[in-house]
């Protein structure tokens, strides 16, 4: 090859790595937000933490974006000086799309319908946390093809929807104080493996609200006020349930067939309720549900048990007992796993 020829090939394969490269748009541009190149490729991040108002945040997205394809939009507040926004509006962020959207400590209040909708096919998360959301727009998540996290905690959202989706993954709802659903609002996101509904104030499980979730792992409800676990209220379909989640509530009575349809690795939590009783209907299926050929754990730590002869049944199995969480004591303090079998055995009449 003769050297005007290689420079022209050279010229070529400039052309195409300039074009190809995903290129942050000019700094004055955008300001206040700040776009940083990562890696080699590279992806592009955007961090708009400094925007004064929607104004702004709009104004920046209307800029000339050499490339589209963002990884990550980033919007941290703090507690003290959260993001002045109130709302965020339907087209708010151009024909820019992102991957992962983490928006926390901000005074959002409303969401538009279709404010993601430019990421339709590119969003996989979505944090948008401690901020004031009274209500979230789930119309768009059939929308979102690959959409695998939610997490809208420490908002004070009042009621969500039946949620549509068929990718979602994990959904934290939790520390919405006065949230409320219907019986069905989890029905149609059966892809769900986390699931977290702690500090939200239920009061009741609706039975069966967790039967469509095939591959449900953990399911975290503690610091409710729930008071009893009814029939079906923690019916499973899923082999792969590690963590079921009810500490800090102030359970006092479960009724018999609580609980059915998890593996044999489930941890049962229910450390610090008010559970007097373990009734050997409601309770005898659970311990043979996660001891059969398992490793499951129930914790109890913190509830003041009667150990009275309704306690026989698992003081005197000691394969059951080693599936009780060392923790759990009587009400006069005694450990369960202290108690002696025999005497249960003799005043008991078994
Ligand atoms: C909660 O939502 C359900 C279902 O939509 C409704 O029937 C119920 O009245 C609501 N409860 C409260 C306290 O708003
Ligand atoms: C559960 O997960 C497996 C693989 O991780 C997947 O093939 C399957 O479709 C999932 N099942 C349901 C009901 O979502
Ligand atoms: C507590 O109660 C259990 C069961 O009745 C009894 O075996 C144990 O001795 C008691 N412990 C104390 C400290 O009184």
């Amino acid at each position: 090859m003769n050297s005007k020829c290689i420079y022209m090939v050279m010229m070529a394969v400039l052309r195409l790595m300039l074009t190809s490269a995903q290129s942050c748009p000019f700094h004055m541009d955008i300001a206040p937000c700040l776009c940083t190149e990562i890696g080699p490729s590279p992806e592009l991040d955007m961090d708009c933490s400094h925007v004064v108002d929607i104004d702004q945040l709009m104004r920046v997205f209307q800029a000339d974006f050499p490339s589209t394809n963002y990884r990550r939009l980033s919007m941290t507040g703090t507690p003290d000086d959260p993001i002045p926004i109130s709302f965020l509006p339907d087209g708010v962020f151009g024909s820019i799309t992102f991957q992962e959207i983490v928006i926390q400590h901000a005074q959002i209040n409303r969401v538009d319908d279709y404010a993601f909708l430019g990421s339709k096919d590119t969003l996989t998360m979505l944090t948008l946390i401690h901020s004031e959301l009274t209500s979230f727009p789930t119309t768009i998540l059939p929308l979102l093809s690959d959409f695998r996290e939610l997490d809208l905690s420490y908002n004070h959202l009042v009621f969500i929807p039946d949620l549509r989706s068929s990718s979602l993954r994990s959904l934290t709802l939790a520390h919405n104080t006065q949230l409320n659903f219907s019986d069905r609002v989890f029905d149609e996101i059966d892809q769900i493996i986390d699931l977290n509904i702690a500090h939200c104030n239920m009061e009741t499980i609706p039975p069966g609200m967790f039967l469509n979730m095939m591959n449900l792992s953990t399911v975290y409800l503690e610091y409710n006020k729930i008071t009893h676990l009814d029939a079906a209220s923690l019916h499973f379909t899923s082999e792969v349930i590690e963590e079921v989640v009810l500490s800090g509530n102030q359970i006092s009575a479960a009724e018999p067939n609580f609980f059915s349809g998890t593996g044999k690795h489930t941890y049962l939590e229910l450390l610090n309720n008010q559970i007097t009783t373990l009734g050997e209907a409601s309770w005898r299926p659970v311990f043979h549900a996660i001891s059969e050929h398992g490793d499951g754990l129930v914790m109890l730590d913190g509830n003041p048990l009667d150990c009275g002869c309704s306690l026989a049944w698992l003081v005197t199995s000691s394969s059951f007992l080693s599936h009780l969480a060392l923790g759990a004591t009587c009400a006069n303090g005694t450990a369960i796993h202290d108690l002696n079998p025999s005497a249960f055995d003799h005043n008991c009449g078994r």
